[in-house]
């Protein structure tokens, strides 16, 4: 499932990243992949180690925590800290599958479940530069306003197309969900979405309860945490 996240961060948060990854230090995004992953991708990252990359994630990882649409479809359980990348000159990163398995920086393993690109740029501001990606329906070309945010499956093969004007500056990040299985995520956010439908439209008191409590036993009976 795609899903398209709006306004994770306001105007104000935006400009105030972008002023500071302007002027930021950038290496070589090859540095953060495989020998397979480098034959594809060209564009720049902020180095890991970067302590704005630290602090700009953070604020980023605020601006998702309270967004209860992303907490229903993804379930997540733990984060690799956003890093940030800029595409620009004909920069792009080919069609690839993201590693299944990553190192958090306290040793610890995360299995990434859920990708998140937060878009820092507006889509006028540059030509190309959609993440394409690639399911059992066909390919989708997301190209999203500044502060959006999409999240979909770490298991799609996914690119992003050249930038053949402007730049193109995003952050992303993987999410381990809490429910491993995308079918079972998707179902659980189906009914979580359609629970608030129900809630809003004041439906019977006790219906309501009994589909919040089966909510809550299948997410008892899947969850991994
Ligand atoms: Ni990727």
């Amino acid at each position: 499932m795609l899903l398209h996240i709006p306004d994770v961060l306001d105007r104000e948060q935006v400009a105030d990243m972008r002023r500071r990854l302007e002027a930021a230090a950038w290496t070589d995004g090859r540095e953060t992949v495989g020998a397979v992953g480098a034959q594809v991708k060209r564009n720049l990252q902020l180095p890991d180690a970067s302590p704005l990359r630290r602090e700009l994630g953070e604020t980023i990882l605020v601006a998702v925590a309270k967004n209860p649409l992303f907490f229903s479809a993804a379930l997540p359980l733990k984060y690799l800290p956003p890093r940030f990348n800029r595409y620009a000159g004909g920069g792009t990163y080919g069609y690839h599958v993201d590693g299944a398995v990553m190192n958090l920086s306290q040793g610890e393993q995360l299995r990434s479940d859920v990708s998140c690109t937060v878009f820092l740029c507006d889509p006028d501001e540059y030509e190309g530069g959609e993440l394409v990606v690639s399911d059992t329906y066909g390919e989708h070309e997301v190209k999203l306003p500044a502060g959006d945010m999409i999240v979909y499956p770490s298991s799609s093969l996914h690119q992003v197309a050249p930038v053949t004007r402007g730049a193109r500056l995003a952050s992303f990040f993987w999410v381990q969900s809490m429910v491993r299985d995308e079918g079972r995520r998707r179902l659980l956010f189906e009914m979580d979405s359609a629970l608030g439908v129900l809630r809003a439209d004041k439906a019977d008191d006790r219906a309501l309860l009994q589909l919040t409590g089966a909510y809550h036993n299948l997410l008892r009976q899947w969850s991994e945490v």
